[in-house]
């Protein structure tokens, strides 16, 4: 058997291609950024065309830079940003509008809409989640009513949805030339329409979104092959053989397979996963319920999710709309001039308030400003509004588990940060952990991958893969840490009731 395992990690800032050996290791990457389009305030949308080619660009350099060709992969993995809502003509294999992403919030009256009919929760103990924006179905909803003749394409059958697994599934399987229209569980778990129990697509969801069940992608497991990529990529009959949502990747690649083991990705936004085993666990703290994983004819795991959504993408938005700093990293810089916040305060609601709030009434907002404060201070402020949002995700976890995390395994790109990573155990007031290989998404879809075709030959080959790096231990003491998230918690309260 080949001796390597590519992984394709479909995110919301970058589209990248990582080769893991057996081991686990990283053995070449290729990464591209794609554009953020934001046509109006609250709107955010990618290009399926763009992503599309910048996936199979990234595929390119991870094999080149490693030397490899695909008779080296053993194996294809997909992980993607989820809940990114992409619909495209079967027939020619277009796009009929830009992917609408997950933070956007167009579609609020849609939500307003359905929540009249039984309110917030009325599908919540099917699906797992409440109304909101962030999920995939009332973005096909908005589609369907907006883009001229897409309804009718949609009651003809002429239409596919996917989340960008499925787009990129179905490209890379030959697109309108036989692609495979699949799906996995966590990434139908993200969508308002599958019913946590079967793991089918519920019709009278469906129905209430006006969304055609004939659009819908098939539901299948997250380690299985799906199909083989087609005779003109440069994967050519390399099996395609794991799907995983991001953060469920994420939690896989992190080894965190039983009840009671969690984990948080710091990227675009932060999401922590706390591992619920076999049992559906309805929270009664503002968690998501989800899908954890399954593989091929294996049990369903599930699990309780904190999703914030802005951390990382409040670092792009001081370089890119602020342009108080020129790289992300400056933050880190900036923040260690100064020995406190100065009283300043970020709350990033750019996109409303996600767990454990849900308020999509909620708008950004600095506050605690004086004369004394800089620029200093709101880089501090800003990393410190991603450890507090993750604090308070924590709570809600502890809350609904009953017993306390005693320790936080991280993960993703912000882990990089060694001021975070400390204020952040300082914060939580319990130990946080990373491990060697923290690009743990696309190493969980090469997991799922890996395992569907025998290149691993269980879990106790991937527990055996899982290293610790660097551990921070709280020193702060614990009448400061109430203080700030005292103030914390006030300016949290000055961002809502913003929108009318
Ligand atoms: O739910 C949204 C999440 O999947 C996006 O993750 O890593 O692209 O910010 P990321």
């Amino acid at each position: 058997m080949a001796d390597y395992i590519i992984a394709i990690d479909q995110g919301t800032t970058s589209s990248r291609a990582i080769i893991f050996d057996k081991k686990g290791s990283i053995v070449a990457t290729g990464q591209k950024e794609h554009e953020q389009i934001l046509p109006k305030a609250g709107w955010v949308e990618h290009d399926p065309i763009e992503i599309w080619r910048n996936v199979q660009e990234v595929i390119g350099l991870a094999l080149s830079r490693a030397d490899l060709t695909r008779h080296d992969i053993a194996a294809v993995g997909i992980t993607n940003q989820r809940e990114t809502a992409v619909v495209w003509d079967r027939t020619t294999g277009k796009p009929v509008y830009n992917a609408i992403v997950w933070q956007d919030t167009r579609t609020q009256d849609i939500v307003d809409r359905l929540a009249a009919d039984g309110g917030g929760d009325r599908f919540k103990q099917v699906v797992g989640l409440p109304l909101a924006t962030y999920f995939s179905g009332t973005k096909i909803t908005w589609i369907l009513e907006n883009v001229e003749g897409a309804r009718e394409k949609a009651e003809a059958g002429d239409l596919a949805f996917g989340t960008t697994d499925s787009w990129v599934l179905w490209n890379l399987t030959g697109g309108t030339d036989g692609g495979v229209h699949v799906t996995d569980v966590t990434n139908a778990s993200r969508t308002m329409f599958m019913d946590l129990e079967t793991l089918e697509w519920r019709d009278d969801i469906l129905e209430a979104f006006g969304v055609p069940r004939s659009m819908m992608p098939e539901i299948r497991s997250s380690s299985e092959v799906y199909g083989a990529a087609e005779s003109s990529s440069l994967l050519r009959e390399t099996p395609i053989a794991g799907i995983l949502g991001d953060q469920q990747a994420a939690t896989f690649g992190q080894a965190a397979f039983q009840k009671g083991e969690s984990k948080n990705t710091y990227g675009t936004g932060c999401f922590l996963i706390f591992n619920t085993g076999e049992d559906i666990v309805h929270s009664k703290n503002g968690l998501l319920t989800t899908v954890g994983y399954k593989l091929g004819d294996g049990p369903t795991h599930y699990a309780l999710e904190g999703s914030i959504a802005v951390t990382g993408s409040l670092i792009q938005w001081l370089r890119d709309q602020l342009g108080i700093i020129q790289t992300a990293p400056e933050v880190e810089e900036l923040a260690r001039q100064v020995e406190d916040n100065g009283g300043v305060y970020i709350v990033p609601a750019f996109s409303g308030l996600f767990a454990p709030y849900w308020r999509p009434d909620a708008r950004g907002a600095i506050v605690g400003l004086t004369r004394y404060a800089n620029r200093n201070h709101i880089a501090r402020a800003a990393l410190e509004a991603v450890a507090y949002q993750t604090r308070d995700v924590l709570d809600a976890v502890n809350a609904d588990a009953g017993v306390d995390l005693t320790e936080l395994k991280v993960d993703g790109g912000m882990v990089a940060n060694d001021a975070l990573m400390q204020f952040q155990a300082d914060v939580l007031g319990v130990p946080v952990v990373r491990p060697v290989v923290a690009e743990t998404t696309a190493l969980g879809a090469a997991y799922a991958a890996g395992l569907a075709v025998g290149f691993w030959n269980g879990l106790d080959d991937l527990s055996a893969n899982w290293q610790e790096d660097k551990r921070w231990e709280p020193t702060m003491e614990e009448g400061e840490r109430d203080r700030l998230l005292r103030q914390w918690r006030k300016a949290v309260t000055k961002s809502m009731d913003w929108v009318d």
